[in-house]
């Protein structure tokens, strides 16, 4: 059981101040390939503080519209064998050594309710953030991570396999553990190509 571990609704809470080495952190982020992520992963105390952070995420309406599933590497190993005769051609087959790699997992679901206010695509956005805020707050605690869906992300009775109910969707599964070679750069896009400034 994760007890709540904020402070007290109104509490005053620390000004941002500026921090070059958070800073610096946030522009040397890399995912680390799920395949490629071992063994140790976090304890349950390490997994709690990263829920926590990862569900300190904007919300509209603070609906709360995601849960968390914790997929330890015998429940992966043991639904990525469910899925297998599922999959939809080899790759789909050879994909499922991401899901079985990692000592841990957090799988991230989607939980929009029908609302006359906050509409649905909001309520997935808040959802992609908290799977962002997963990555940030495990980089965070030193731990390597990777963002991935997949094909049984998506196919309904992969998902059911996963416990996901209807009306539900996987907005990720966060693969959490230790990198086994440090990061390289990737191709970044070209920001001049993507950022417009209206005065
Ligand atoms: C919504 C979403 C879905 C993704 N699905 C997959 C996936 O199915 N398989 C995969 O290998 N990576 C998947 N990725 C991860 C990315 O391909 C890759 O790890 C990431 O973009 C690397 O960027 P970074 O190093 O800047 O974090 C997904 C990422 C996002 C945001």
């Amino acid at each position: 059981m994760i007890m709540s571990p904020y402070a007290p609704v109104g509490a005053p809470l620390p000004a941002p101040e500026p921090s070059e080495a958070y800073l610096k952190r946030l522009s040397n982020r890399r995912s680390t390939p799920a395949q490629t992520i071992g063994a140790p992963g976090p304890g349950e105390d390490q997994i709690a503080r990263i829920i926590s952070v990862a569900a300190r995420t904007p919300d509209h309406g603070k609906l709360a519209p995601w849960r968390f599933v914790i997929l330890g590497a015998a429940a992966k190993a043991r639904i990525a064998a469910e899925l297998e005769p599922m999959a939809p051609d080899p790759k789909g087959v050879a994909v499922l050594a991401k899901l079985r790699a990692s000592p841990v997992c957090v799988m991230v679901v989607a939980t929009p309710v029908e609302s006359q206010k906050i509409p649905q695509w909001e309520q997935e956005l808040s959802a992609g953030a908290v799977c962002m805020n997963l990555l940030h707050a495990a980089d965070a605690l030193g731990f390597g991570a990777n963002w991935i869906t997949d094909w049984y992300a998506y196919e309904p009775a992969a998902t059911a396999l996963f416990g996901v109910k209807a009306g539900e969707r996987i907005a990720g599964f966060i693969h959490l553990g230790t990198p086994a070679a440090p990061p390289l750069e990737r191709d970044r896009p070209d920001l001049s190509a993507l950022i417009s400034r209206l005065d």
